[in-house]
C-alpha cells in the first residue's frame, strides 16, 4: 500500500503471472509449494467432496466441522489450525477423527490434490489471502464472514472467484434460510408497501476484555503464522483466540463480527446495492481496555429513496426494539421484523408470521451442491453479494477509525470520498503485508 497511491491492477491473472508473483516472493512464505508440486486442481469433485476446515476455533469445530461432517455427500478429509489444541479437539469432533490429516500450515494442506474444497474460518485478516491461495490450486472456498479484511482484498477476490470459477459461499447464513428469502421475496412485492428505511439493530452486552501482558505464545503454536500478514507484536492473551476481534490488525470488531450479518440483511431487502454515502458516528465510551474497536457505532447509509440505520451498541443488556441482533424494514403500509423469533410482519393490529412455502437448502447443502456442479450460481450466499455487505461494514470502520463525518465509495470508480481525510481513508481501502505474508497477486 503506498498512502492512497496503489490502484488494483485491472487485468486479469493468469497462472504465469501466479508464477511470475511466487517466483518473485523467492523464499516467501506463500510462494513455491504449489509450484513445485504442480498441484493444479482443474477436475471437478465426483460424488463425495473431499472437504478440509482450515481454522479450527469455535466456529471452525462448533459450525464447519460438524456441519460438514454430517453433510451428505461430503468428508471432511483434512483439519489446519496453528494451535495444536485446537486442531485435536477439532479432529476429535469428527467421525473419522482417527483418519482425518492435519496440518498446521494450510500450503501444505492446499498442496493436497484429493481436496475439492476448503473452509476459511480463521481470524478476517486471513480470511481473503488464503482464498486467493485456494482459488489458485484449484479448491473452492466457503469462506467465513467478513469476506474480506480490506476493501482491496474483496475487489481481489471477486475477481479470483471469476477467474477460476470456483464456488465461493459467504458466510452471511440468513441467506440460506427459507424464511428470510420468502421475506424479502414478499417485501420485493410491496407486502409492507414502499421500504424506505431498514435497521441493522446490533445492541447487547459485550464485557471488557481487560489489559493482558505479554508473555510466550502456548507451546507447539505457530505464532508468526497467527500473526501473518500483520506486524510482529508480543503475544498476549487478549491477541489471541476470539478477542483478536477487537483488534484492527485481525478484525474489525463488532461491526463486522455480528453487525455483518444484520447489514447484510439490510442490503438484501434493499437490493444488494452500494449507498451514496454513508454518515458515521460511534468511538469507544465503555470500554477502557484492550480493545482497539469501538463500542459504539451508529451509521446512516443514505439511498436516493431510503436508508439503512446501523445500531451498535455493546454496552446494553436490554434489547432495541425487541431484538439483539436483528432487522427492522419499515414500509408505507406496515414494518417487517427480522429476529431470533423469525420474520414477522406488522400491519395495523395484525401480526403475520413469514414462513418459507418450501423446503430451502441450508447453508452448507447448498455449497456443496453449487461445489458438485461446479456452478457458482447457485450459490444462496455469493461472494458477490457478501463483499457488499463485508465492504460496507469495512467502509463505516474506516470513518470511525478516522472520526471522519462521512465516507462515499464508488465500487466501480473504486474510489472513496471522506472529506477531511482523504488520504487517511484511500489508504485504508488497503493494508500493508508483512514479508512473506503478501498476496499472491494485486
Ligand atoms: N457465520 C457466523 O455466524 C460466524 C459465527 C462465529 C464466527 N464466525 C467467523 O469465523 C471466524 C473464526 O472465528 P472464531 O470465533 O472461531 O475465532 P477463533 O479465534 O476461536 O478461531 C480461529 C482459529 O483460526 C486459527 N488460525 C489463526 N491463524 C491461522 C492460520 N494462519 N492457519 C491456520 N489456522 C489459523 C486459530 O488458531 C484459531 O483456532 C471469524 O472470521 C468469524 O467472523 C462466523
Amino acid at each position: 500500500m503506498d498512502n492512497g497511491k496503489t490502484e488494483l491492477k485491472n487485468r486479469q491473472t493468469t497462472r504465469r503471472d501466479f508464477i511470475k508473483t511466487a517466483g518473485v516472493a523467492g523464499a516467501g512464505l506463500l510462494a513455491a509449494p504449489f509450484i513445485a508440486s504442480g498441484s493444479w486442481k482443474e477436475t471437478s469433485p465426483g460424488d463425495t467432496i473431499n472437504h478440509a476446515i482450515i481454522g479450527t476455533g469455535r466456529q471452525g469445530v462448533d459450525f464447519h466441522c460438524k456441519g460438514f461432517a454430517k453433510a451428505k455427500g461430503c468428508k471432511v478429509v483434512a483439519v489446519c489450525d496453528v494451535d495444536p489444541q485446537h486442531l485435536g479437539a477439532a479432529a476429535r469432533e469428527l467421525p473419522n477423527g482417527g483418519q482425518v490429516k492435519r496440518y498446521s500450515d494450510f500450503r501444505k494442506l492446499l498442496e493436497d490434490k484429493s481436496i475439492d474444497s476448503v473452509s476459511i474460518a480463521t481470524p478476517d485478516q486471513w480470511h481473503t489471502p488464503m482464498a486467493l491461495w485456494a482459488l489458485m490450486a484449484g479448491k473452492h472456498v466457503y469462506i467465513e464472514k467478513p469476506c474480506s479484511h480490506t476493501v482491496e482484498e474483496a475487489e481481489l477476490l471477486i475477481k479470483a472467484a471469476a477467474r477460476y470459477n470456483k464456488c465461493v459461499q459467504h458466510g452471511t447464513q440468513r441467506r440460506s434460510e427459507g424464511d428470510h428469502i420468502e421475506a424479502i421475496k414478499q417485501l420485493n412485492s410491496g407486502i409492507i408497501g414502499k421500504v424506505h428505511t431498514v435497521k441493522a439493530i446490533n445492541h447487547q452486552l459485550r464485557e471488557p476484555i481487560g489489559r493482558a501482558v505479554a508473555e510466550q505464545p502456548p507451546r507447539g503454536v505457530n505464532y508468526d503464522m497467527w500473526l501473518g500478514p500483520s506486524p510482529v507484536v508480543p503475544f498476549t492473551k487478549n491477541r489471541w483466540h476470539y478477542n483478536w476481534h477487537w483488534f484492527w490488525d485481525y478484525g474489525g470488531g463488532d461491526t463486522v463480527n455480528d453487525g455483518v450479518h444484520q447489514i447484510d440483511i439490510a442490503v438484501w431487502a434493499l437490493g444488494n446495492r452500494y449507498p451514496k454515502r454513508m454518515i458515521v458516528s460511534g468511538g469507544q465510551f465503555f470500554y477502557n481496555d484492550d480493545h482497539e474497536t469501538p463500542d459504539t457505532q451508529t451509521a446512516i447509509l443514505q439511498y436516493d429513496d431510503s436508508q439503512i440505520i446501523y445500531e451498535m451498541r455493546l454496552w446494553t443488556p436490554y434489547n432495541l426494539e425487541g431484538h439483539d441482533n436483528g432487522n427492522v424494514a419499515y414500509g408505507t403500509d406496515g414494518k417487517m421484523d427480522f429476529g431470533r423469533a423469525g420474520v414477522i410482519v406488522t400491519k395495523g393490529k395484525e401480526q403475520i408470521k413469514i414462513e418459507s412455502p418450501e423446503p430451502v437448502e441450508s447453508i452448507i447443502p447448498n455449497y456443496l451442491a453449487a461445489v458438485r456442479e461446479n456452478n457458482p450460481s447457485r450459490l444462496l450466499s455469493p461472494v458477490k453479494t457478501g463483499r457488499v455487505s463485508s465492504d460496507l461494514c469495512n467502509l463505516m470502520n474506516i470513518a470511525n477509525r478516522l472520526n471522519a463525518p462521512s465516507i462515499e465509495y464508488d465500487p466501480v470508480k473504486r474510489a472513496v470520498i471522506c472529506p477531511g481525510y482523504q488520504q487517511q481513508a484511500t489508504a485504508l481501502l488497503g493494508r500493508e503485508y508483512r514479508k512473506g505474508y503478501e498476496l499472491p497477486y494485486k
